[in-house]
């Protein structure tokens, strides 16, 4: 039959790779792969040889969108040619993932059939090794820039999961891992207007490949813009008076207690505990268990813990995700006994609905089950509520039956809040010149001035800047293009050979004033060491 699925690996290929996806993935005519991990690769073409890389569309110069819409073609042209195809990427398809986003809009459009599969994804496994408990504090899911850009209605009762920190304040393709501290720091400011800037958060790089260990450097939000950044941090920021559990070590050491989920129907249980559960001695449910599960329900008193050994360690099965379904009293409770324990991933709740609506987090954002009533009657993130009460009375709202809830679409058009994002580029006016002079060619850079300080570097080479623009202005048709708005022109038209000279110009001049105002000018100096 011809359709698409939209298909999740999860973070580790094949452990995460949940049962239907793999099926998805066998059954499709071809299969579409977004991502350059040569692992995962590897898995996908011995699993089904009809592989295709979609990676070939990235190229230099070539824009985002064009990108996603040549993989969206690639898609649909299967399609149109009869034959199911499977676009797959890794964690959860619709988790951030904007190729996906428009492959599945155009098929649609198309009209041919479209199943998204939930996988498991970075956030899965964020609260899985950091233990968090999304089941009584909720989440409060978007990417860093929202926090900045459209303002958040931040709830300090509930964790924060923050996306793509790392590349904050950056729009280019080549960027590099927390380059613009300037936007890092206020984005800590924001949230340290709800929880003070002296409480600690984790910034967390879940393991990708087998033997890859996870990462965790947990800072407070007041240093938070001087942690080493690794491209693919997710941050976590935790309640409150919320008391963190220690992190999963990240080793795989023999555990006395393994504490799974399946995810929100059997079919979504992930190749891991799939295996772990096969033949296990010891399996206890904390619900009614799935009909082919093999599982005793809890034993009341201490008897589970008699039964917790490394030698045959007992596993509590949850629906759903372990930290949304009371694994993290029972992760408490062995951290009191000095139980060895382990949390493994699974599809959440929230997972679902993200392929049911579709909705990806990444646009607009989302909060799920946060803990009391709604706090504000106009929702700035997507939201799913347990208490249908609160958000019934609410335009858009839609009934969710499993689990019972409510789901409410992010009202639109979003606000657009100037403060944080003009203080943020004041902030990284230094680095953003540094940026900016690293994307020019080594002819533009030998040509520039050489001076004594940053400062007068900058004052030097704004001046040359302007004086090349004003000799454009006297000697080329410069000044007659957009009906005299050139420098809109120049801004808009990169390619054009006086664009650097502007950028040059306001590049320097920002940079001298931050520098005047206290900013510090180390990456120049580092920059200017270097060349
Ligand atoms: C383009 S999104 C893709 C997310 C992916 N679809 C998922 O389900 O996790 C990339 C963002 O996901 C998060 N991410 C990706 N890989 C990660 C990892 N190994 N550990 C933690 N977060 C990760 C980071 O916040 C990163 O900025």
């Amino acid at each position: 039959m011809t359709k698409l699925w939209v298909v999740g690996l999860g973070l580790m290929c094949p452990s995460h790779v949940t049962k239907r996806c793999w099926q998805a993935l066998e059954q499709a005519d071809q299969l579409f792969f977004i991502s350059d991990n040569l692992e995962k690769q590897a898995w996908l073409r011995q699993l089904n040889p009809n592989f295709r890389d979609l990676m070939v569309h990235y190229g230099p110069n070539k824009s985002r969108t064009q990108t996603y819409q040549d993989m969206a073609d690639d898609v649909v042209g299967c399609l149109r040619g009869g034959q199911s195809a499977a676009l797959v990427s890794y964690g959860h398809p619709l988790v951030f993932c904007d190729p996906s986003r428009l492959a599945i809009e155009q098929t649609m459009a198309a009209g041919f059939p479209v199943e998204i599969l939930p996988g498991i994804s970075s956030m899965d496994c964020l609260l899985a090794d950091l233990r968090v408990d999304s089941e009584n504090y909720g989440l409060q899911i978007y990417e860093a820039s929202d926090l900045l850009i459209h303002g958040v209605d931040v709830s300090s009762n509930c964790s924060q999961i923050i996306f793509q920190v790392p590349s904050l304040g950056d729009s280019t393709g080549g960027w590099k891992p927390g380059r613009y501290r300037g936007f890092i720091r206020v984005l800590a400011e924001c949230l340290a207007e709800k929880f003070g800037t002296d409480h600690e958060v984790v910034l967390y790089r879940g393991a990708n490949v087998p033997g890859q260990l996870h990462h965790i450097d947990i800072v407070p939000l007041a240093r938070l813009h001087e942690a080493p950044m690794i491209a693919e941090y997710t941050l976590w920021v935790p309640p409150v008076g919320y008391e963190r559990l220690a992190p999963a070590s990240g080793e795989h050491d023999a555990v006395a207690l393994e504490l799974v989920g399946y995810g929100p129907k059997w079919h979504d249980v992930s190749q891991e505990v799939e295996e772990l559960l096969t033949g296990a001695v010891n399996v206890f449910a904390a619900d009614t268990p799935p009909d082919r599960l093999q599982a005793a329900p809890l034993p009341p008193g201490e008897e589970l813990w008699q039964r917790c050994s490394s030698e045959r360690p007992a596993t509590i099965v949850f629906p759903g995700h372990p930290c949304a379904s009371g694994a993290i009293r029972w992760a408490r409770e062995a951290t009191r006994r000095g139980v060895a324990f382990r949390v493994r991933p699974a599809v959440s709740i929230e997972d679902q609905v993200y392929c049911d609506v579709p909705l990806d987090p990444g646009i607009g954002g989302f909060q799920s089950f946060l803990p009391g009533p709604l706090p504000v009657k106009h929702l700035r993130l997507a939201t799913l509520a347990r208490t249908p009460s609160d958000a019934e009375s609410l335009p858009d709202a839609v009934a969710w039956s499993e689990p019972p809830a409510v789901f409410v679409p992010v009202a639109q058009p979003r606000e657009i809040h100037n403060e944080p994002l003009m203080r943020a580029l004041k902030l990284s006016a230094v680095e953003r010149a540094v940026a900016f002079l690293e994307s020019q060619s080594p002819e533009f850079v030998a040509a520039l001035r050489s001076a004594p300080t940053p400062r007068m570097w900058l004052k030097m080479n704004g001046a040359l800047a302007t004086q090349r623009l004003n000799q454009a202005l006297e000697s080329t048709d410069l000044s007659q293009l957009n009906n005299g708005n050139w420098p809109l022109y120049l801004l808009q038209h990169p390619e054009h050979p006086q664009a650097a000279n502007l950028l040059l110009e306001i590049r320097c001049g920002e940079a001298f004033e931050a520098i005047g105002s206290g900013i510090s000018d180390a990456p120049l100096k580092e920059w200017l060491a270097g060349i």
